[in-house]
């Protein structure tokens, strides 16, 4: 049977590095897949008036899943804020119940010498982060008010209910399990109220999962710790706020942020798949963009959510063989342009 894709190149490097993963797709899944393109971000603002316009929602909705590339453009920085192409992301995040964000961060050994971490530290990196996506200060209300004495005031509410940080909880134990079994819950519980309850919770659901081994971290502590020696984390459950930071940070420990892959499930499987990076104005167009990433996001879909398993190994082990062929965009020090660095994942396959 084939399976419909919703296709949202976006803005920036999205088209470039979106359009090497359906090259890969092509030659792997061949018909089997099927595609529907979508606006998204600030094309979409251009084209309809919105950076998630209801037909793209729509797609999204009847599709399998989503592939997406990158939204943002410098131009909608000046938007009000429900107009800006960030929120494409975080409406296809909160509109679709896709609360789990998976984020691998594993070092391809041929590049050791592309960590920004000595060889023998970076080797050792092989983590899943899982961010919560649909809570959090990303969520509660915000605003910018005039404060008593005249001055401008901007704020943003955290929070998280316990029926929201138990279900990523799970999905934390889960993805362990399935693993080395060691949870790294990440949060700020010596401050922030969000957080104990964070833990709290964390802690009453470790009781369903006797055999992960769950443990706690501060945030900033964690954020030393990756850079320390990221090989003692497994898996790591935090919010939405620390989970961005946190998974570009690990994306440089694991060579480049054009690397890491994605997954945004909801409860049923469904997913979006996208790389953690953004729409990299810096670069766009010029052919700069590391496609990686997407690519690795697009096996991630055929395992997740399409019951491809064999095809997601084969496009995996292609990336490996183009890298070992020394393959490297200027991320990775190299000169590869996007397409040539697509042409030798289309070669190794
Ligand atoms: P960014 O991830 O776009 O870029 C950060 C740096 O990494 C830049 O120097 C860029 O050139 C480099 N980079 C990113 N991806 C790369 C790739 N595939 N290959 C080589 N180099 C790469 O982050 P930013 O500059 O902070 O944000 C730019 C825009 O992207 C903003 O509008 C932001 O909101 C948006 N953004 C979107 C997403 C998303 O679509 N999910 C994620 C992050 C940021
Ligand atoms: C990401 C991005 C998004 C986020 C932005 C673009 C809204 O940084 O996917 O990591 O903060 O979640
Ligand atoms: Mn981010």
């Amino acid at each position: 049977m084939t399976k419909l894709i919703a296709l949202f190149p976006g803005d920036g490097i999205g088209p470039e590095v979106i359009a090497q993963a359906r090259r890969v797709l092509d030659v792997v899944c061949g018909d089997r897949l099927s595609y529907e393109e979508g606006y998204v971000g600030y094309v979409a603002y251009e084209a309809a008036g919105h950076p998630l316009p209801e037909e793209t929602l729509a797609i999204a909705r009847k599709a399998d899943a989503v592939l997406f590339g990158a939204i943002g453009d410098p131009r909608g920085d000046s938007l009000s804020r429900d107009l800006r192409p960030e929120q494409a992301i975080l409406g296809l995040r909160k509109g679709l119940t896709l609360f789990a964000n998976l984020r691998p961060a594993k070092l391809f050994p041929e590049l050791a010498d592309a960590s920004a971490l000595r060889p023998e530290v970076a080797s050792a990196i092989d983590l899943v982060i899982v961010r919560e996506t649909n809570g959090d200060v990303y969520f509660g209300e915000k605003g910018m008010r005039t404060t008593a004495n005249g001055r401008r005031e901007g704020y943003d509410i955290m929070s998280y209910n316990e029926d929201e940080v138990a279900r990523i909880a799970r999905v934390g134990f889960e993805t362990a399990r399935a693993r080395r079994g060691k949870l790294c819950s990440v949060d700020k519980a010596n401050v922030l109220e969000t957080s104990q309850l964070w833990r709290d919770v964390v802690i009453e659901v470790s009781a369903e999962y006797p055999d992960v081994e769950l443990s706690h971290m501060y945030v900033d502590n964690a954020a030393m710790q990756l850079v320390r020696n990221p090989g003692q984390f497994d898996v790591i459950v935090t919010g939405n706020l620390f989970g961005d930071i946190l998974s570009d940070q690990a994306s440089m420990c694991a060579g480049s942020i054009g690397m890491l892959p994605s997954a945004t499930l909801d409860a049923n499987g469904k997913g979006l798949y996208e790389p953690i990076h953004g729409s990299a104005p810096d670069i766009a167009g010029q052919g700069k963009a590391n496609p990686l990433a997407t690519i690795l996001s697009s096996a991630m879909m055929l395992r997740y959510s399409l019951g491809m398993a064999a095809e997601a190994d084969r496009i995996e082990a292609a990336v490996a063989a183009a890298l070992a062929g020394g393959a490297r965009s200027p991320d990775l020090g190299g000169t590869h342009t996007t397409v040539q660095m697509g042409d030798a994942v289309l070669a190794a396959l």
